[in-house]
């Protein structure tokens, strides 16, 4: 009997027009591949739709706050189907970039030094306080955002500006800046993917950057690194993957500086849209669209 797969795509985050797209894309290949699908928006008649459409599995192609953070996974563990990407509590840790760097470091896995920013925090002694633990230029972020939104890289003088258009956010992170080479790893399962190098023509690995194809960033692969450090970066991608507890695909972003590689963040739900960089992993180590979407089908669980 055909297998009936439930696409969660869109939502409300800032990352909704990618989670569309990946939507689309996997849609259309398991189309092609004789599953029945649907795609639905997760609003308040998802269970409705559930429950109506009874699917095999739930394939969770959202991105960014909701989707990607234990929210949705929460609905759908009451719902009882297996669905694909890390648990409830997996994907919240991993979407909170301070307490999945407090797991790394105890984990003596590298990542940028960092001081969490609190609004109530005078702005006269800001400069100063910042001098305390970290060199200028640093990174501000939220602590759950993707896709490099609201990313600012900050010297002392615009850094007051930048946290300005942070005022919404709960809790921001202040980061030392690592300059060097931006090289990403993807884990599927418990297997070792692959890493990309990207080199973006602008000043970083920006929204432009990412998902505007005339911003011309560089995708190389396979990353020209030796194959000791080819290891290292695999290994501590699958080491993170492992300590947050994440199942199906994750991808690992990291900054190699001097022979050392800092963890930034995993992501719980890559992007997968065909252009995406899961997939232009998985298609350089021999493993094509569809083959990739059936392993994250397969690894798709409930309770965990
Ligand atoms: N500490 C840092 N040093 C250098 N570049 C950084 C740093 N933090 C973020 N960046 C740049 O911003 C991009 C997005 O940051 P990241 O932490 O991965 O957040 P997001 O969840 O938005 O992808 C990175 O890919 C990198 O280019
Ligand atoms: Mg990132």
């Amino acid at each position: 009997m055909k297998k009936k797969i439930l696409i969660i795509s869109g939502g409300i985050s800032k990352e909704r027009a990618v989670s569309l797209e990946t939507g689309k894309q996997v849609a259309k290949e398991l189309n092609k591949n004789g599953y029945i699908v649907k795609i639905t928006e997760p609003d308040f008649k998802l269970v409705d739709v559930i429950k109506s459409f009874k699917p095999n599995t739930i394939f969770n192609a959202l991105h960014g706050q909701f989707g990607e953070d234990g929210y949705i996974q929460t609905i759908l563990e009451s719902v009882k189907i297996p669905y694909t990407h890390s648990g409830v509590i997996s994907s919240a840790i991993a979407m909170d970039k301070e307490l999945s760097k407090k797991i790394f470091i105890k984990n003596n896995i590298l990542t940028p030094k960092y001081i969490l920013y609190s609004f109530n925090q005078s702005k006269l002694n800001l400069i100063n306080s910042i001098e305390k633990k970290l060199k200028f230029p640093v990174v501000v972020k939220p602590i759950n955002e993707g896709s490099s939104v609201n990313v600012f890289i900050c010297d002392k003088s615009n850094i007051i500006k930048n946290l300005k258009i942070l005022k919404d956010y709960k809790r921001i992170i202040i980061e030392e800046f690592i300059p060097g080479r931006e090289i990403q790893a993807a884990i599927i399962g418990v297997k070792k993917l692959g890493a990309i190098e990207l080199k973006p023509k602008r000043k970083f690995y920006d929204y432009e950057a990412k998902y505007n194809s005339k911003a011309k960033t560089k995708h190389i692969i396979p990353v020209d690194l030796s194959k000791n450090d080819y290891n290292k970066i695999m290994s501590l991608a699958l080491k993170a993957h492992k300590l947050i507890g994440c199942r199906g695909v994750t991808r690992s972003d990291f900054k190699y500086f001097r022979g050392k590689f800092y963890l930034l963040e995993i992501n719980t739900q890559p992007g997968m849209t065909s252009l995406s960089l899961v997939p232009e992993i998985a298609a350089h180590y021999g493993i094509n669209f569809i083959q990739l979407i059936k392993m994250i089908l397969n690894d798709a669980s409930t309770k965990k």
